[in-house]
């Protein structure tokens, strides 16, 4: 990340058409001796759902948090609506990107409506002064923010619980609140780490179909999900993360078919991973191997026969 190029000013929401809202190029996070991601190229075009998936520690919340100000990436750009983004997470709100977390981050004893009005403060023009002398502008805006508050838990099915506080929610709907919070931000590029961790299916379901109401408020979405069926129904587009590395990105049905993505979630080794040839020539050698090997066993029972007790000593 090199200049400090805040959109200031700029409309937040909605992308045109063909717009490439979020371009990464080599982003490249270390800490110390760990290189958790490595020269990382994504992109997510308006009106996209792009997935981020890979196994655990593959290096997926690192490039997130590179992508919000959190982590200042030690190579590598971030560009947002062709900006280069500012090294400071709140900055990178204003500038209109918005995030949930994996382990969920909401004002427990807050109320679920003051938790989203919290979220629509980078959006309100009132300043301090305004804000101590409770002037008229001020409870105009404050008006406003409310309005536009209740909006967005009633799109999350949350108004009725406006007035609860946040920490007796339950789980799934501690989840939509931080969606809800994310939202009043009014961002362009919604990212989502594993929003329907430890959801039912049902929940699951209903989240996949917020995510696809958000995309068509004309907000695109970077999500991050282990549930491979959600992120296969939902997104335009799936890249898979492995020891830090983009391994392969493409559509629903190409990374699908992708044996060394069905490799990575069966954790095998991955240096070197091998293409579709080696894979066939490996098997054929498995397959002589186990031929030789069935042929070998039963000779031996012949000799077993001859001296039992031998298979003790295995
Ligand atoms: N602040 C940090 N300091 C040192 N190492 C870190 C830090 N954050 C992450 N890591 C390491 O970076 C690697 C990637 O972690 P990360 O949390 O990004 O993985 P992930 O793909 O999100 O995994 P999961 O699916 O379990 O959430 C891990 O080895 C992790 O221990
Ligand atoms: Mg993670």
């Amino acid at each position: 990340m090199t200049t400090d190029t805040t959109t200031k000013g700029a409309t937040p929401g909605a992308a045109a058409p063909g717009e490439t809202v979020l371009d990464a190029r080599g982003v490249t996070m270390r800490f110390g001796g760990l290189t958790a991601v490595r020269g990382v190229d994504l992109t997510v075009g308006a009106g996209e759902i792009v997935g981020l998936i890979g196994p655990n520690g593959a290096g997926k919340t690192t490039f997130f948090n590179c992508l919000t100000g959190l982590y200042v990436p030690t190579e590598g750009e971030v560009r947002y609506k062709g900006a280069v983004l500012p090294p400071k997470s709140f900055k990178v709100t204003a500038a209109g990107i918005a995030r949930t977390f994996q382990n969920i981050r909401l004002f427990a004893n807050m109320t679920v409506l003051e938790n989203v009005l919290v979220g629509r403060h980078t959006r309100t023009k009132e300043g301090f002064w305004s804000a101590v002398l409770r002037g008229p502008g001020f409870h105009k805006a404050e008006n406003a923010s409310k309005e536009r508050a209740m909006e967005l838990l009633a799109f999350v099915g949350l108004d009725h619980k406006a007035d609860h506080l946040a920490r007796n929610l339950p789980y799934g709907e501690q989840r939509k609140l931080e969606i809800a919070r994310a939202l009043a931000s009014e961002p362009g590029l919604l990212l989502l780490d594993e929003p329907t961790a430890g959801m039912n299916p049902q929940e699951t379901r209903a989240t996949e179909e917020l995510v696809f109401a958000i995309r068509d408020m004309g907000i695109a979405v970077l999500v991050i999900e282990h549930d491979m069926r959600f992120i296969f129904n939902l997104c335009d587009r799936v890249a898979v993360l492995v020891q830090g590395e983009k391994l392969i990105e493409g559509d629903s049905a190409t990374v699908q078919g992708d044996e060394r993505v069905v490799a990575a979630y069966l954790g095998e080794p991955f240096e070197n991973a091998p293409g579709a040839e080696e894979v066939a020539e490996v098997e054929a050698a498995e397959a002589h191997a186990e031929a030789t090997a069935e042929a070998a066993g039963a000779r031996a029972e012949t000799t077993n026969d001859a001296a039992p007790g031998k298979e003790n000593d295995r």
